[in-house]
């Protein structure tokens, strides 16, 4: 045994001895993870999560969540003599005077960026590969939680330098507040204590922004990964896998040399954005001053479709009992976005409701396989999509030479007309691909040799695919539609009929496939090639 051995044996029986600590990492060190790339995608998730967390703890050393008004007396000559609050002076100041403050402040906001874009993609390959069903449904709504909590905490973020762009953002913020009928007004008052902008709103979402989210994060995470790490994770369907086992490298050496490299690669990138792309240069902007409001004003990504909705809703407004209810805000501000994370956190459940389906699933289903949950994910991203252009109907109006109205009706109708054509496409598409499928397995890959036979006629000769790629395209499982009685023997309604009849429809819709090749069918084939 070398010195060096001896050394981390004595250290590793120190901590066991105290701990107890060997058996369970023995236990859990050799725990088996299924490999595909895209199973990195909630790990991106992760090490941007670190990320802000060491960035930001770098910016509170420095930032001044106040509203005192200050004179600007910093380098940055074109704001000097000028009124501003702390708040933005001492972002300033961050940027300019702190050395390696710019970088940490663009660090921070980039990883904020790709933080939210791994959520979403996760929340996509997580949807599409059907990984939230049975038993992962309280993973996928923690997830959902997650995501909301994501996007509340990189509005406050981005609110807190107070600069021009961020007190727009906010005054939209109260005006959705007030859009609340009845309470609305009193909820702004004390959410601002006082007036807009007041000064205490600042400081009260820097408590919320360093504090109050992240902690609730760091929870909410923990719980998410040790309920991967407990319902073990989902694979893709290949040979040898089964629902029963999952084939794949230990997390030791494996996962902790690949997660640790992964790590700082993300890092790395994040890194690089910092330090050459610039982001949210708040000195161009100048302090916020609620008169006031620059061209081109646009939220991050995350925050834009919502931005677009509300920037797309026709002016509606009820006057009744001597309160003005505004739907044009409340509607797109609060209704559509309550609809659609109540709609995506109760996905799960609608769709085992919908097929009767209520076992367990450890393997993966492609997405073709899964023409109804796929066109349904398709319409939803449509929608979103669209409302998030809009949310740059600006900028997309100036650069392509459209008025705002031109854009705003193309928005109108699109978000109508276009979530139900991407369905229907997207449906086709899948059971195209479905078709292909059974056209490979049964009269194998094109080669893209003809051959003229000697009747004069014109083939192409078509080559068997491997018997391990015919049982992957057929492994899959075709669910029959539902048949639930809506009618009892003497043919009369049954209890209930209503609703058996809505599931069996939806369910019909929901089972919608090109049937898979049958071993029987390949061999009778077998003859003719
Ligand atoms: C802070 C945000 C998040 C972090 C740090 C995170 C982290 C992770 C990690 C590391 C995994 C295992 C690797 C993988 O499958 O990618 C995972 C799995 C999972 N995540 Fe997330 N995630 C986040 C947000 C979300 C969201 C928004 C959803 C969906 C709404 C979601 C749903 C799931 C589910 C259902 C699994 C299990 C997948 C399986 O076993 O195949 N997560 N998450």
């Amino acid at each position: 045994m070398t010195a060096r051995e001896r050394v981390a044996g004595n250290v590793a029986g120190y901590v066991d001895d105290r701990t107890g600590a060997a058996k369970w990492m023995k236990k859990n060190l050799t725990k088996v993870f299924p490999d595909h790339w895209s199973f990195l995608l909630g790990e991106i998730c992760l090490y941007s999560f670190v990320i802000l967390l060491l960035s930001g703890t770098f910016l509170t050393f420095w930032f001044d969540p106040s509203m005192k008004e200050v004179v600007y007396d910093g380098s940055y000559e074109p704001l000097q003599g000028i009124k501003m609050s702390a708040a933005y002076a001492s972002s300033l100041d961050i940027s300019f005077e702190v050395r390696g403050g710019l970088l940490m402040r663009q660090i921070h906001h980039w990883a904020a960026l790709i933080f939210m874009v791994g959520i979403v993609v996760h929340l996509l390959r997580v949807y599409f590969t059907g990984a939230f069903r049975k038993p992962r449904e309280f993973n996928w709504i923690i997830g959902v939680g997650l995501l909301t909590l994501g996007i509340v905490e990189g509005f406050l973020g981005y609110s807190l330098p107070d600069d021009l762009l961020s007190g727009t953002g906010i005054r939209i913020a109260e005006a959705i507040i007030q859009a609340l009928p009845v309470v609305g007004s009193y909820l702004a008052f004390f959410a601002f204590g006082g007036a807009f902008p007041g000064e205490a709103f600042i400081p009260r979402i820097y408590t919320v922004h360093v504090l109050l989210l992240p902690g609730i994060f760091l929870a909410l995470i923990t719980v998410h990964l040790m309920l991967v790490w407990y319902q073990k994770h989902t694979q893709f369907p290949g040979p040898g896998r089964t629902e029963k086992n999952v084939v794949g490298y230990p997390l030791m050496p494996v996962y902790m040399a690949k997660a640790g490299g992964f790590f700082f690669i993300v890092f790395g990138v994040t890194a690089f954005l910092g330090a050459v792309a610039s982001i949210n240069p708040i000195w161009l902007y100048g302090p916020y001053t609620p008169g006031q409001v620059s061209a081109g004003s646009q939220p991050d990504w995350y925050m834009g479709w919502l931005d677009g909705l509300v920037r797309m809703a026709p002016p509606l407004e009820t006057h009744a009992f001597g309160y003005t209810i505004s739907w044009n805000i409340l509607i797109p501000g609060l209704i559509l976005p309550g609809i659609m994370f109540t709609a995506l956190a109760l996905y799960p459940f609608i769709e085992s409701w919908a097929t009767g389906d209520k076992r367990e699933h450890h393997l993966l289903d492609r997405p073709r396989n899964a023409p109804n949950r796929t066109a349904i994910g398709a319409m939803a991203l449509t929608f979103t999509l669209v409302a998030l252009l809009n949310g740059g109907n600006d900028i997309i109006a100036t650069t392509f030479d459209l008025t705002i109205n031109q854009m705003m009706w193309f928005s109108r109708i699109a978000i109508v007309v276009l979530p139900p054509i991407a369905f229907i496409v997207t449906k086709r598409l899948c059971l195209s691909l479905q078709r292909a499928d059974r056209d490979l397995v049964l009269h194998g890959r094109e080669t893209g040799r003809l051959v003229r036979m000697p009747n004069g006629e014109f083939v192409e000769v078509h080559e068997p695919i491997s018997a391990e790629k015919a049982w992957l395209l057929t492994s899959h499982e075709q669910l029959a539609p539902l048949e639930l009685p809506e009618h009892d023997g003497a043919g009369v309604r049954r209890p209930g009929a209503l609703k058996n009849k809505l599931r069996n429809r939806i369910s019909r819709a929901t089972a919608v496939a090109v049937p898979k090749a049958t071993e029987t069918e390949r061999r009778e084939l077998e003859g003719h090639h």
